[in-house]
C-alpha cells in the first residue's frame, strides 16, 4: 500500500495508478463498518484510494474535535489488511492549503439545512466542503459512502452528479452489532449501562418502520418513536420519516421512505437509519 502525505506525493502517485479508482473516504479509527466499504470497494475495477482525514470544520465542538480517536498505525495495517493500494493520510495544510473553505459554496437547499443541518448548523455544509476537495485531489471514478450517515450520502450523491465527469456513488449497508447498534467510532464512548440500551434506537426506528408499514400515520409513528426514545433514556434531536432519495418529507403517493433519528445517550449522539418500502395500493 502506497502512503501519501502531501498533494504533492499524492498527484505523483496517483499518475501511476489505472485511471479508474473507487474513494473510500474516512476519518480513521476504523472499525467492521469500514471494512464493509472497502470490500464494497474493491468490487469495482481498478484501484481502491482510501483516505484518513479528521475534518475540524464538521465539529460543532472543538472538544469533541480533540477527543476525536486517532490511531493512525493501526489504521494503515487495517487498510493494508483490507487490500487498498493506496491512502492518502494528509494534514490540514495539505487539504485546504492554508484558507479555510468556504461553506457557503457548499449550501444545497433541502439537503444542508434539514436534519443534521438544524441540530449542527453547518456540519453537512463542512462535510461537502472536505468531500468536495478529497473528489477534486484524488479524481475518483466511484466512491463508496455508508448509508448510516444516510443524510451524508444523499447530499454526497448530489455533489457527485454535479461534477464533470459525474462520480458514480456506491451506497454500502448500515453494519449493525449483533443487538442492531450501528457501527460507529463514537460507539466506544459508550459506558456499559449505555452500551447495553444503544440498540433500543434500532428497535425503534425498527417499531416505527413496521407500524408505518401497516398503515400508522407517518406523523404520529415519529411522535411515538420520539416518545419511546425518551422512555428508554435517549435524548431525542429528530425522528423523521423521509422520502429515500430525495430527503423530501414523504408524499402520500411515495413508497420508498426512510426514518432517521438523531439522539444522544449518556452524552454520546448516536445515529441511525431504516429504509423500508410501502406496498402498491
Ligand atoms: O463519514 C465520515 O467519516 C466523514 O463525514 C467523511 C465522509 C470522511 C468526511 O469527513
Amino acid at each position: 500500500m502506497i502512503l501519501c502525505r502531501t498533494a504533492v506525493q499524492l498527484e505523483t502517485a496517483l499518475a501511476r495508478q489505472p485511471r479508474e479508482r473507487t474513494l473510500v473516504p474516512t476519518m480513521g479509527a476504523l472499525h467492521d463498518g469500514h471494512l464493509s466499504l472497502f470490500r464494497i470497494a474493491r468490487e469495482s475495477p481498478g484501484a481502491v484510494v482510501a483516505t484518513v482525514f479528521v475534518n475540524r470544520h464538521q465539529f460543532d465542538d472543538p472538544e469533541d474535535f480533540a477527543c476525536y480517536p486517532r490511531e493512525e498505525e493501526e489504521d494503515f495495517e487495517r487498510l493494508r489488511q483490507a487490500g487498498v493500494d493506496l491512502t492518502y493520510a494528509p494534514d490540514e495544510q495539505a487539504v485546504w492549503g492554508g484558507e479555510p473553505p468556504r461553506l457557503e459554496a457548499f449550501e444545497r437547499p433541502g439537503l444542508t439545512d434539514v436534519l443534521e443541518g438544524r441540530y449542527r448548523p453547518g456540519h453537512p455544509r463542512a462535510v461537502a466542503a472536505v468531500v468536495s476537495r478529497l473528489f477534486d485531489q484524488t479524481v475518483p471514478t466511484a466512491a463508496v459512502f455508508g448509508e448510516k450517515d444516510y443524510q451524508q450520502l444523499v447530499l454526497v450523491r448530489r455533489l457527485a452528479a454535479e461534477r464533470q465527469p459525474p462520480i458514480r456513488i456506491v451506497a454500502a449497508p448500515v453494519v449493525r452489532e449483533p443487538d442492531g447498534l450501528a457501527m460507529s467510532s463514537r460507539n466506544r464512548r459508550l459506558d456499559p449501562r449505555a452500551r447495553e440500551q444503544a440498540a433500543g434506537l434500532h428497535r425503534t426506528l425498527e417499531a416505527a418502520a413496521e407500524s408505518i408499514k401497516d398503515g400508522l400515520d407517518v406523523e404520529q409513528a415519529q411522535r411515538q418513536a420520539f416518545e419511546t426514545l425518551i422512555e428508554l433514556g435517549f435524548e431525542p434531536d429528530y425522528v423523521e420519516v423521509r422520502e429515500a432519495d430525495s430527503l423530501c418529507q414523504p408524499a402520500p403517493t411515495d413508497r420508498d421512505l426512510v426514518i432517521l433519528a438523531a439522539a444522544r445517550l449518556s452524552g454520546v449522539r448516536l445515529l441511525d437509519v431504516v429504509r423500508f418500502g410501502l406496498a402498491l395500493s
